[in-house]
């Protein structure tokens, strides 16, 4: 019984180890071809991300590189009957997603989608609310896409990084210390 037990125990290890192995390789491949690696903006920030969008029952949020999700089911609880979209390229990130979509869809009848794609190739135009945690160049190269495909309106909050030819509505300065994440939230009407 006992050598019996001590094999389930290494087999199930051994599983364990395989497992996370693979996330490892994943998540490391994801970082290497990723122009932006996955990061998730802090949890304290939230909140923060939530007031600057503003959305309401009508809206339509994307969230550009969504990550795990961690934003689009934030948003999901305070207004549940919004559309949420992330866009994601990378697999470690969507994997996470999905597996966190299928738990909580489980327990709530929840309008959260996600398209594995580069957001580049994805038309906006029905978005009225447009959250993004980039890198500048990346913010700047969206913006021809944004004139081009937005429809007049569409609010943007960006956490951390801003266009540099194109005026914000408000900045807010989170206040936070000088190594944490996010310190600071764009907002833009277009
Ligand atoms: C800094 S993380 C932000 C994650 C999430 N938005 C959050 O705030 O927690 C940026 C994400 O954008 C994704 N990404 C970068 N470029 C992309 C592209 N062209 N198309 C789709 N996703 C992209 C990355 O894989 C990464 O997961």
């Amino acid at each position: 019984m006992i050598t019996f037990l001590f094999s389930l125990f290494t087999w199930i290890a051994f599983l364990v180890l395989l497992i996370v192995f693979f996330l490892l390789l994943l998540w490391m491949w994801s970082s290497i071809k990723a122009k932006v690696p996955f990061i998730g903006v802090p949890t304290k920030t939230l909140k923060d991300i939530e007031k600057a969008l503003n959305i309401n029952e009508d809206s339509v949020v994307y969230d550009l590189g969504c990550g795990d999700g961690r934003v689009l089911f934030y948003l999901y609880k305070n207004n549940p009957k919004a559309k949420y979209i992330g866009i994601e390229n990378s697999q470690f990130p969507l994997l996470v997603f999905n597996v966190r979509n299928w738990f909580f869809k489980r327990k709530n009848k929840s309008n959260i989608s996600i398209i594995g794609k580069d957001f580049f190739d994805v038309n906006l135009s029905d978005a009225t609310h447009i959250f993004t945690y980039l890198y500048p160049n990346v913010m700047d190269d969206l913006l021809a896409k944004f004139d081009k495909e937005l429809k007049r309106g569409t609010r943007l909050v960006s956490a951390s990084f801003h266009f540099t030819t194109k005026r914000e509505v408000e900045v807010l300065d989170l206040k936070r210390g000088k190594w944490e994440l996010a310190r600071e939230i764009y907002v833009y009407e277009f």
